[in-house]
């Protein structure tokens, strides 16, 4: 089982670092480059080296050929480092044998982003999901590592050959502990829910910022909240959503979350384990993806996002909800660029868009302005007549509307007052297609 390495590691360690590529189209940019040294420094790590290798052809025992180990092994002596880095995808195979060829520790891209959020986690539901997400790989990898030990045996069945009873054991251990941790999280899932409908009787609307990891989203929240969220120049510095008061300029008082980064290849495991708190911005009103306009990544960045967005849209069954774009760091730009960014949001984009800098607080009216807009667009109150027997659509409403008013009339049926967006009037049309939502004006 891989142990944590964190708990074995004295301070400061050294880290050479091999980025892989296979084809032209995924040689790392210097931004690639940049991205993984910050993941390392961000583990405590100090940097060796980091380099691109480009993999002609893979080898199955290693990932690198004969000679790129070669050389990697020389660079760790010559750089006296103490770990390996490898950041691309190792098969447990792959891991061990690297590790006994370099005599050293070696993690792959999800290990690294492991250990990361592992340090990361601050409160008790970002811890669980750390430690689930760990637990669902090494467990994974178990089962991949045993699958490799029995081809090689040539034994057929899955209780044949030595060691397997301990294979055996440590497998319903960690199923053990999966099923306690599910357990733990549903219980915050449920307080999370219970807080969620909190907000919506009281119609506060929910904004969560999304975006590629240091994109400013803390940076921005801290701005716009008047609070002080941990911001750093470091991937994850934001592990658990945070919640705060947001004050609109018309609206009031609405709700502001800051969510996990998001990061390419993030792993299976931690979108898995990480689900309830990245729903948690399915179910906002409105999605302000926050870009960092000044990397040369952000384009692919923010298709990365959108990736992770649509693809728990599919797992989770939830709409994504209207998504505008803070184009953040445009003071980061040279003058012309960051004009035509200005005047590209001024004159519409899609989906919407405001040129700001979280650091030096421009655009944060205009910011505040669109939000305003966006949340009104999308909504429009109706008046709806319950009978008694309709208690699942009144239930409904509250659920998935702001109910502004709700009154009980002598015959027993409630008339009640909800704004619900576009999207939720025909999702309530289609479920209750014999109850009317008359507009209110
Ligand atoms: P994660 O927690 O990894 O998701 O990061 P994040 O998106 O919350 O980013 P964060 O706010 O921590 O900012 C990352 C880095 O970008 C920090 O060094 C910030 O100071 C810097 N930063 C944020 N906004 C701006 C900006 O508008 N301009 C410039 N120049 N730097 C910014």
């Amino acid at each position: 089982m891989t142990d944590k390495l964190i708990d074995r590691l004295p301070a400061p360690e050294r880290a050479g670092v091999v980025i892989p590529w296979f084809t032209p189209a995924d040689r790392p940019s210097p931004d690639r480059l940049q991205e993984t040294s910050g993941l390392v420094e961000a583990l405590g790590c100090e940097l060796g080296f980091v380099r691109p290798d480009h993999v002609r052809e893979v080898n199955s025992s290693f990932l690198l050929s004969g000679g790129l180990v070669d050389r990697m092994a020389a660079d760790l002596d010559a750089n006296e480092c103490t770990i390996a880095v490898i950041d691309g995808a190792l098969t447990p195979v792959q891991q061990r044998n690297l590790e006994k060829r370099l005599g050293r520790k070696v993690i792959d891209r999800t290990g690294l982003i492991l250990e990361i959020f592992g340090l990361r986690a601050r409160t008790k539901e970002g811890r669980l999901q750390v430690e689930l997400a760990r637990i669902l790989y090494e467990r994974s990898r178990l089962v991949r590592t045993w699958t490799h030990l029995e081809r090689q045996r040539g034994g057929s069945g899955f209780l044949s050959g030595p060691g397997e009873s301990q294979l055996e054991a440590d497998r319903r251990m960690l199923d053990d502990r999966i099923v306690r941790l599910r357990r733990d999280l549903d219980e915050v899932k449920r307080t999370r829910a219970v807080q969620r409908a909190g907000r919506r009787r009281t119609g506060t609307p929910v904004i969560a910022l999304v975006g590629y990891t240091n994109s400013g989203k803390s940076t921005l929240f801290n701005r716009l909240t008047h609070s002080d969220v941990f911001a750093r120049d470091m991937p994850f510095a934001t592990l658990d959503p945070t919640i705060r008061k947001l004050d609109l300029p018309s609206l009031g008082e609405a709700a502001l979350i800051d969510t996990v980064g998001f990061i390419s290849d993030l792993p299976t495991h931690l979108i898995d384990s990480f689900q309830a708190t990245l729903e948690e911005s399915l179910q906002a009103d409105l999605l302000v993806h926050v870009r960092d306009r000044a990397s040369a990544s952000d384009m692919e960045q923010a298709d990365d996002v959108m990736i992770v967005l649509e693809r728990l849209e599919k797992e989770s069954g939830l709409k994504l909800p209207p998504m505008i774009e803070a184009w953040n760091k445009i003071d980061a730009l040279p003058e012309a660029r960051a004009l035509a960014l200005r005047n590209l949001a001024a004159t519409g984009s899609e989906p919407p868009a405001v040129a700001v800098s979280a650091l030096t607080g421009e655009g944060m009216d205009a910011l505040l302005a669109l939000i305003e807009t966006s949340l009104l667009r999308g909504r429009q109150e109706f008046g709806i007549v319950l009978g008694p027997e309709a208690g699942r659509a009144r239930a409904w409403l509250h659920r998935n509307g702001d109910v502004t008013g709700d009154e009980m009339a002598e015959d027993g049926s409630a008339r009640l007052r909800v704004r619900l967006s576009a999207e939720r009037l025909g999702q309530f049309r289609a479920e209750f297609p014999d109850i009317e939502a008359t507009l209110v004006v």
